[in-house]
């Protein structure tokens, strides 16, 4: 079966290159209309070039319908101008793919709160801009597509990344309760942890690596995620070829009762507690009390 975005459009943030570049040819060439934005600015997030505007002359050029937006994600009222022009030139918004980002590496000791702040404005509260600015007209149209975008240092860890990990974990979790938000309206949300050598990685991804980890190979996890079979809810993690799924799992835990029922306790049943036989993937919240009442109702008997 071909995806094809025939009839959709389709913001992509930070589109201006990297992986944003590379998601807004592609969805261009399958059908989409495109909104390309980028400030583009360096990869600290200081100035500004027309960058997006290369990349809709690259679209128009391949024969794909594009528009330029050199906005700010961290702007919520120029995201809102924004989809209000892409409404009026297509009709709507089908897809959104939160994409813009920035690094302000630096040990959590050396690092300004100032660097801190950006980072989470840019990608957390900018995601959440944009997100804002579609969200009515996604449900009124019954029908959406978000993709946020994390990484594996806010799944897993990274030294020198605090603020963009914590940017990148709050993202998952932002997904992971607008999913439940958007499911009657039609409107899925997922996560995608891309690897791709872009000015983002070039200090860090080794040489060799580098050639491997074309974006365009994490093109096909992001295309999938906003198609109109899209799952909801799924954390994916692409690059190279390589594709897998991440989850927030809850172990079967253990109830304590007595004197165990003490940091002691704690203790002495942690073993049992963080036993990972039977984990479990919760898909809302709610499942992490149903687990303690089920534990009760089974001690009840
Ligand atoms: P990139 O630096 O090439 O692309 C980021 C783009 O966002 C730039 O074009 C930049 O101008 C734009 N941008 C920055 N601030 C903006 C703002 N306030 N408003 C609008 N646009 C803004 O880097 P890359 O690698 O393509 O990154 C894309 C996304 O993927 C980012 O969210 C990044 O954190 C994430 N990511 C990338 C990984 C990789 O291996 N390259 C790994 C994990 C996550």
């Amino acid at each position: 079966m071909t995806i094809n975005f025939k009839d959709k459009v389709a913001i992509v943030t930070g589109a201006g290159g990297g992986l944003g570049r590379a998601y807004a040819l592609e969805l261009a060439k399958r059908g989409a209309k495109v909104v390309v934005n980028d400030l583009g600015g360096s990869r600290d997030g200081t100035g500004h070039s027309d960058a997006a505007l290369k990349v809709v002359e690259e679209i128009k050029a391949a024969g794909g319908e594009a528009m330029s937006n050199g906005g700010s994600v961290t702007e919520y009222e120029q995201m809102v101008e924004m989809v209000a022009k892409a409404k009026e030139a297509w009709g709507g918004v089908h897809i959104l793919i939160n994409n813009a980002g920035i690094l302000r590496d630096k040990s959590f000791t050396k690092m300004e709160m100032a660097d801190w702040k950006l980072v989470v404005d840019v990608h957390l509260n900018g995601s959440a801009n944009c997100t804002k600015a579609v969200w009515d007209l996604m449900r009124e149209q019954n029908y959406g597509r978000i993709l946020m975008t994390a990484s594996s240092t806010g799944l897993y860890g990274n030294f020198g990344q605090t603020n963009y990990g914590a940017a990148k974990l709050g993202l998952a979790g932002f997904t992971k309760s607008l999913y439940l938000e958007g499911a009657k309206y039609n409107v899925k949300c997922n996560t995608l942890a891309p690897i791709a050598a872009t000015r983002m990685t070039e200090d860090i991804l080794p040489p060799a690596a580098f050639a491997m980890f074309d974006p365009v190979n994490v093109v096909p996890a992001a295309l999938f995620l906003v198609s109109e079979d899209a799952p909801a809810n799924v954390i994916m993690g692409a690059g190279a070829g390589f594709f897998h799924t991440a989850n927030v799992t809850m172990t079967q835990g253990a109830l304590l009762e007595g004197d165990d029922l003490s940091p002691e306790g704690v203790a002495a049943n942690f073993a049992k507690i963080s036993d990972r036989t039977g984990e479990i993937v919760p898909q809302s919240g709610g499942e992490q009390s149903m687990q303690a009442m089920k534990l009760l109702q089974a001690k009840a008997g």
